[in-house]
């Protein structure tokens, strides 16, 4: 998976530090060439001896070489096609997000033009720390990936979110990047996420639980696959993070239908990820309703469907819709499929578990207009969301 790539390994001072000649032969067993930069604080916990070893490269920890040369930092960053930072402590991801540069790690790291991955490892409650999340936020919405921590037991004896993912893990990370990177290039991905909100009156709104997530999850990986990316986000969503790609926020089912018209012609595949209300209030109120005791009937009036009419001007687009069900779901899904002439539908069911709204999980099926059903398990959004464009990646494959 990882053939012929240059990667560089930099070790900090976890206790996971350990793991990492291991680590280092499972990449270069992947094919990678790896090079390694160890800490200071590292060294505690592993060998320079052993690394070298494993890696058959020199390893290096200091900025000035033991004869006073200057070690070139710059170089190394332009070598690797990877920069993977694996333990990462709470207090390296802290330096890097902070731009500090008081090592050869962070030298490199401030050099590097390739991608970089940051596994972190430190005990549950330095992970769980606000400074260690609002930096890590902070990398992630540099385009830094952050694979891992694993939930499980920690050298302290307590048990949490902190634990190095294992070297199978961080490798095949590694590999499905290098697989998925680039496959999209060139192509205009237009996607819409979050709920819609339909206005009562001045201050209250019907909308529904849709968070963003999955369709965030497919825009991050549409980008990292090279795609030109427009997301469509609906208000009431999760806040992002992005900085990559271009954002249109809108609110209502109105304004996601103008917005996504006006994204579809350029558009080679449009993902219609959002929960578009169906309904809005007949006649909203201009003033706050006043409370009376008595019923409230609201007169709800039907809402244009997005996707529908998506589907009737399509002309070289994929079009992809979803179907959120709760019952007789393949079905639903085929019809929808049909009736709004999509070339994709992917059906997720509220009955199962991790699935559908606020999860950072979902169980999806892939349909197409052949009929081919692609069931998968449960797995993390970002991982879906790879899947899903996969499919469609193959479809483009396929026909050409
Ligand atoms: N959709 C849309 N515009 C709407 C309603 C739905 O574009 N006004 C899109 C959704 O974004 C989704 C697909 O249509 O991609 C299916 O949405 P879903 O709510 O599952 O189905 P509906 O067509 O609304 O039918 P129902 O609510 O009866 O299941």
């Amino acid at each position: 998976m990882l053939k012929d790539k240059k990667i560089i390994l930099a070790v900090t001072g976890s206790i996971a530090a350990y793991k990492t000649p291991q680590l280092v032969r499972t990449l270069v067993k992947a094919g990678a060439h790896v090079k390694v930069i160890v800490t200071n604080d590292a060294l505690q916990f592993v060998t320079t001896l052993s690394l070298a070893t494993v890696s058959k490269n020199d390893v290096v920890t200091d900025l000035v070489k033991s004869d006073g040369q200057w070690q070139n930092h710059v170089s190394w960053g332009l070598w690797a096609d990877a920069l993977l930072i694996a333990p990462a402590t709470a207090n390296t991801i802290a330096k890097m997000a902070n731009g500090i540069c008081d090592n050869f790690l962070l030298a490199t790291y401030l050099s590097a033009r390739c991608p970089v991955f940051v596994a972190p490892a430190m005990d549950v409650d330095m992970y769980k720390h606000q400074s260690t999340q609002q930096n890590i936020a902070v990398l992630k919405a540099r385009g830094t990936y952050i694979l891992g921590p694993d939930d499980g037991e920690l050298a302290s004896g307590l048990h949490g979110f902190g634990r190095m993912l294992d070297e199978d893990s961080l490798t095949k990370a590694l590999g499905l990047f290098f697989i998925n990177n680039k496959k999209l290039c060139g192509l205009n991905i237009v996607i819409t996420a979050g709920p819609t909100r339909e206005a009562i009156d001045p201050v209250r709104y019907i909308s529904n639980h849709s968070t963003g997530k999955m369709g965030v999850a497919l825009a991050d990986a549409a980008f990292n696959m090279g795609a030109e990316v427009t997301l469509i986000l609906g208000k009431g969503a999760l806040p992002i993070n992005n900085k990559h790609y271009k954002v249109v926020y809108v609110d209502t089912a109105a304004q996601m239908l103008e917005t996504s018209l006006l994204n579809f012609e350029k558009a080679n595949v449009f993902i219609m990820a959002a929960a578009v209300a169906d309904y809005k209030p007949a006649a909203p109120s201009n003033q706050k309703i006043k409370k009376k005791n008595a019923d409230l009937n609201l007169l709800m009036e039907p809402t244009t469907d997005v996707l529908a009419t998506l589907g009737k001007q399509k002309k070289n687009q994929t079009l992809v819709g979803f179907a959120l069900e709760t019952d007789n779901e393949l079905e639903n899904a085929k019809s929808k499929l049909k009736r709004k002439n999509l070339d994709f539908i992917v059906l997720n069911s509220m009955r199962d578990n991790g699935a559908g709204f606020a999860t950072d999980t979902n169980k999806v099926t892939i349909i197409d207009t052949k009929g081919t059903i692609l069931s998968l398990e449960l797995k993390p959004k970002s991982d879906v969301a790879f899947d899903i464009l996969n499919t469609i990646t193959q479809s483009f494959s396929a026909t050409n």
